[in-house]
């Protein structure tokens, strides 16, 4: 035999599969086709969970549905039955394991994002968070679907009925070969799959492109409760966009929009359909992002959108973020919502130049002086985001007399605003106030808002009169110069502070060493970013001062400091003797780290097998970090 031969001999063994996993493919084929499982149910345990471990997704969604019937029958007969029901009950979790694991093999990345939102939520602390794989599985399967037919009908030579023809690929990968679903072309269909797991569908994303006239028929037994829209400009987008949200009212909890055009007409026609008269709608949550609305410029919105608000008893947060809506619509939506007396928790409306939009705020002084009227109050909200909207000194001052109608606010993002220090001044008084409230502020974002080291002490000098600390302070990129290290440096002891970022603020070798000399003992921080600060090897050096002295430490970003590999001894002797909780100090950026050995001995050090320190890569970073202003 030649060796090609041989070879091919060889591929051909490879290839011949054994018996049990034979029986398995023919019994596959046979759910498939034929929906035979009689026989199925009755197999010993063992054999049974081989067959759904080694069934494509079709099939096991056949035998899963068939289970499903018949132990519901079975519960019905006999309300005390033993074993069996026993067995039932078991092959419910089976089921899940495999759906699970089905999952992880098809989208690694979807795996590992719904792992992680599980852990954020605390794992299965209420029934909404229990993840049920089956349906999962399908939702982001209808979802590949669904884009896939988007995709093809955006193509230029598209030509009309072919976008409801499903991808073999995506056949392929639930249990067809392409013979077997060419033979079959009703499963090929957008319809078919539609109609067989839209019922698992509960959040989709649909671009304009699929909200036709039939999209509502073919989703018509999913019940929505989140749904993206993405580049909806036209009318007849919007009939198709109207048609899904009245069919999913009674379940529909999250909305948004994202690249969107919309005349006035069309965007009263979509809150006009999730408001009905006397019947409040059940939205949580509402967002529209990079998106124009055609009367943001003017001083209202259609009045559909007021009927909207004011209808949703449930709405808890409003994202608002690069509408082009001006000063006097961002005002008007702030009066609708004062007026509405909502439960909501978040807003923001960002990315909108909205300077002078408060300019009408009565400033005479007391409690009531606001032209907003005493009653009025936003009771619960909690988080104000108002970032990059081009608010000035005048504007902060007026936001005084707005932030007293909100008790209960904690969270307050400013950044990107160029507020300056008299900005940050004139607010120094609510702070104050705030600072002493029942649920007092914790969280101030202030990054980029044009602050000098003046403007930052006063604010840190303020908070120290608290009687409950802040737990979380930005005041990155801002040029505070060296001189702000020793008010940061008593600000650092205060109990309480968290999280710190003080990116690029112009510290340089001379705050760091201030920072240092003046740091108390004991320091509460859990995370720090001290990015992009020219610190050198005084960096370093307060570094391993901080680990040894924050018990806390979680996470130090260190990024973009010219930092010397001699001057990482003392970070080693740091890590060494702390027995802290740091998981991650990032060096990336220090271009002179890489390929030193000084760096590379810091790799030793790890927390769940994985490396704490990153240093950069032997590389030249792709990315140069432009330091000069
Ligand atoms: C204030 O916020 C807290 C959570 O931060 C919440 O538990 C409480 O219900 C809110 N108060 C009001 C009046 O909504
Ligand atoms: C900083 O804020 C200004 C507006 O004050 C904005 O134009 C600029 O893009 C912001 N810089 C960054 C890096 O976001
Ligand atoms: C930062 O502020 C200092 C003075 O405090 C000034 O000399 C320097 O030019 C400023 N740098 C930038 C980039 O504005
Ligand atoms: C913190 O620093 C890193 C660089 O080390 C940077 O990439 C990151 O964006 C910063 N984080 C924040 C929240 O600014
Ligand atoms: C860590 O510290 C111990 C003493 O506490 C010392 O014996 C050991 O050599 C140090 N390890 C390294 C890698 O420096």
């Amino acid at each position: 035999m030649r060796t090609s031969d041989l070879d091919q001999e060889y591929t051909k063994m490879q290839r011949i599969p054994s018996l049990v996993s034979l029986c398995v493919r023919a019994v596959a084929m046979e759910i498939i086709d034929d929906g035979h499982f009689e026989g199925v149910i009755e197999l010993p345990d063992e054999l049974l969970d081989s067959l759904m471990m080694n069934l494509p997704p079709l099939a096991l969604q056949g035998l899963h549905e068939h289970y499903v019937c018949s132990s519901r029958s079975f519960h019905s007969k006999s309300v005390n039955g033993g074993n069996k029901r026993q067995r039932f009950d078991a092959k419910y979790e089976g089921f899940d394991g495999v759906w699970k694991a089905l999952f992880k093999e098809r989208w690694p990345e979807n795996f590992k994002r719904v792992e992680l939102i599980n852990k954020v939520d605390g794992a299965g602390s209420s029934v909404d968070h229990e993840n049920d794989w089956q349906q999962l599985y399908w939702e982001t399967h209808l979802q590949n679907c669904l884009d896939e037919a988007a995709e093809r009908a955006m193509l230029p030579a598209f030509d009309g009925p072919y976008w409801g023809i499903v991808n073999i690929c995506i056949l392929n990968s639930i249990g067809y070969s392409a013979t077997k679903a060419d033979s079959c072309s009703k499963l090929r269909t957008l319809w078919f799959h539609c109609n067989k797991f839209g019922r698992y569908a509960r959040c989709l994303r649909l671009s304009n492109v699929l909200c036709i006239p039939e999209i509502s028929g073919l989703l018509v037994t999913s019940n929505l409760r989140a749904m993206v829209f993405r580049s909806i400009k036209c009318k007849s987008h919007v009939d198709g966009v109207c048609d899904l949200l009245r069919q999913n009212r009674d379940t529909l909890k999250s909305l948004e929009f994202v690249h969107c055009r919309f005349s006035s007409t069309s965007f009263s026609q979509i809150c006009s359909c999730i408001f009905l008269e006397a019947e409040p709608h059940g939205i949580k949550s509402f967002s529209i992002k990079s998106s124009s609305v055609a009367d943001g410029k003017k001083s209202s919105l259609p009045a559909d959108f007021v009927s909207f608000l004011s209808s949703g008893r449930s709405l808890e947060s409003i994202h608002l973020s690069d509408t082009s809506i001006g000063s006097k619509c961002a005002k008007w939506i702030l009066d609708t919502l004062l007026k509405s007396s909502l439960n909501l928790i978040t807003l923001e409306i960002s990315d909108n130049d909205i300077r002078g939009w408060l300019s009408k705020v009565d400033r005479r002084p007391g409690e009531c002086s606001s032209l907003l009227g005493p009653k009025l109050s936003l009771k619960s909200l909690s988080i104000l985001n108002l970032r990059g909207c081009n608010l000035c000194q005048d504007d902060a001052e007026d936001l005084n007399y707005v932030l007293i109608h909100m008790p209960n606010l904690t969270s307050l993002d400013l950044s990107d605003n160029p507020l300056e220090d008299e900005g940050i001044r004139s607010l120094i008084p609510y702070f104050v106030k705030a600072f002493e409230k029942a649920s007092p502020i914790s969280d101030v974002y202030l990054q980029n808002c044009s602050l000098s080291c003046k403007g930052v002490t006063e604010f840190l000098e303020s908070s120290q009169t608290l009687r409950e600390p802040l737990n979380s302070l930005s005041v990155a990129e801002n040029n505070l110069s060296s001189s702000v290290a020793a008010p940061l440096a008593i600000f650092l002891g205060s109990p309480g502070v968290k999280a710190l970022n003080i990116e690029a603020i112009g510290l340089e070798p001379l705050g760091f060493q201030e920072l240092e000399k003046k740091m108390p003992k004991d320091v509460p921080l859990v995370r720090i970013n001290m990015s992009k600060n020219r610190g050198g090897s005084d960096c370093a050096s307060f570094i391993s001062k901080l680990i040894m002295q924050a018990p806390d430490l979680v996470v130090v970003d260190a990024g973009y400091n010219f930092i010397l590999p001699e001057a990482l001894m003392t970070v080693h002797d740091a890590l060494n003797l702390s027995t802290r909780k740091l998981r991650r100090l990032d060096l990336t950026g220090n271009i002179r780290l890489s390929h030193s050995v000084h760096a590379f001995k810091l790799l030793e050090y790890h927390v769940h097998g994985k490396p704490i320190v990153i240093i950069p890569s032997g590389l030249p970073s792709s990315v140069p970090y432009d330091d000069d202003p």
